[in-house]
């Protein structure tokens, strides 16, 4: 079963341990956050390796995502200046310099109307209006790369279908229910105008590229780099199947993750700090599995990832885990074991070092917490921390 070539065969070798990559963990850079507060957290210290693939693991209402969305990504934004929303109690943060962004690619929608598709969102769209203003049918009515945004109006020289102003469908509104969306009577949700159509490009008109789906439009822009590559992304996050004009509305939160990230891997990349959170709840286990290889691609060219996950594959996928416990809630007092997973020669056993309670000298330096007043561990947990 496992040396076979199908997807469930791939995904049990990862699970037993391929797609980790066991980085050096010597010398490493770290971000230390110091004495974070929030909710259920007394005073956590946590050191986060840097350019490295690391996962918080801990029970539900540990204060994962407390911690580190709350309270780390924010704090590191703040110090980088970006927007951000104030992070919840904490002492200090240090070893921010080091990085040069901080983002969450969470499951929040990509855009909440019709008018954000997969297409621009990516950024391919740009690219392919140029080529249709390229086409001899285009120049010769003299319609630039404007005519085919369905973002245009017909007065500022837009090509898209003024019925619908671009959107494909129309929205009626029905007394006491919510409204029903129907294509749009004109363009039946081409978006474009007639005389937009016209011009084709490798024998599709405008609306009808949006109706191709990623793995379509792969075959037609093989030979275009700029629009190739990020397609091949989404194929390779497992999302071949949208269609590029597919209003982001309509997408379920674990699409828009892999949208976001798709197209974060097209930026120059490096320096950046990447939060996840549970990034694979709702995914098949084959999809973990992309998902995982994406991750790591993002790793390798120099970012930083902190991702909340539970799954055993991430978790044998991390060069880092870190271990918030141990109970929910008050239970879950922020102390921390932390340990490097480590993989056997053949591959396909991995351990965690450093990472059981029955293991005493896992406790890292600096992955401490400090004791406060409600202190709710158990005793054989109070037996294994290094207090300071
Ligand atoms: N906005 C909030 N107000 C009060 N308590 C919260 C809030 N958000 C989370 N908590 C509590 O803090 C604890 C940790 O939550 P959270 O960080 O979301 O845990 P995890 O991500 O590990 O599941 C839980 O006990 C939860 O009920
Ligand atoms: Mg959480
Ligand atoms: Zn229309």
């Amino acid at each position: 079963m496992l040396a076979g070539d199908g997807p469930t065969a791939r995904a049990l070798r990862i699970a037993v341990g391929e797609g980790a990559r066991s980085r050096p963990m010597k010398d490493v850079p770290m971000l230390t956050l110091k004495g974070a507060r929030g909710h259920n957290l007394q005073s956590t210290t946590a050191k986060f390796p840097l350019g490295r693939f690391v996962c918080v693991a801990g029970v539900s209402g540990s204060g994962k995502s407390t911690l580190v969305e709350k309270i780390l990504l924010r704090a590191v934004r703040e110090k980088l200046k970006l927007t951000t929303e104030e992070p919840l109690a904490h002492q200090s943060i240090d070893g921010w310099k080091a990085l040069k962004r901080a983002v969450a690619i969470d499951q929040s929608p990509i855009g909440r109307t019709p008018r954000s598709v997969p297409a621009t969102y990516v950024g391919i769209w740009d690219e392919i209006r140029k080529l249709f203003s390229l086409m001899p049918e285009a120049k010769k009515r003299g319609w630039g790369i404007g005519r085919f945004s369905f973002n245009t109006s017909a007065e500022s020289g837009g090509g898209r279908c003024e019925t619908c102003d671009g959107a494909g469908v129309k929205h009626v509104e029905m007394a006491f229910m919510a409204d029903v969306v129907v294509p749009c009577e004109v363009c039946a949700g081409a978006r474009f105008s007639r005389e937009t159509c016209d011009v084709k490009l490798h024998g599709y008109d405008a609306g009808e590229i949006l109706g191709l789906t990623v793995e379509e439009a792969r075959q037609v822009f093989s030979q275009v780099a700029k629009v190739k590559r990020p397609l091949d992304l989404l194929h390779d996050l497992g999302v071949g199947y949208l269609a590029l004009g597919q209003g982001s509305h309509t997408l379920s939160g674990g699409e828009a993750q892999r949208i976001k990230l798709a197209t974060e891997l097209q930026t120059g990349g490096g320096g950046t700090l990447y939060v996840l959170d549970e990034p694979t709840t709702g995914l098949h286990v084959s999809d973990v599995m992309k998902l995982i290889t994406v991750m790591q691609q993002l790793v390798d060219r120099g970012d930083s990832l902190v991702v909340i996950e539970h799954h055993p594959s991430v978790l044998r996928a991390a060069d880092w885990i870190l271990e918030l416990g141990p109970g929910g809630g008050a239970l879950g007092d922020g102390s921390w074991r932390r340990g490097r997973r480590t993989t056997s020669p053949g591959g396909t056993r991995p351990r965690r070092r450093c990472c059981g309670a029955e293991n005493a000298r896992g406790w890292a330096k600096g992955l401490t917490r400090t004791p406060s007043a409600g202190d709710h561990r158990p005793a054989r947990w109070n037996s294994t921390t290094t207090s300071s």
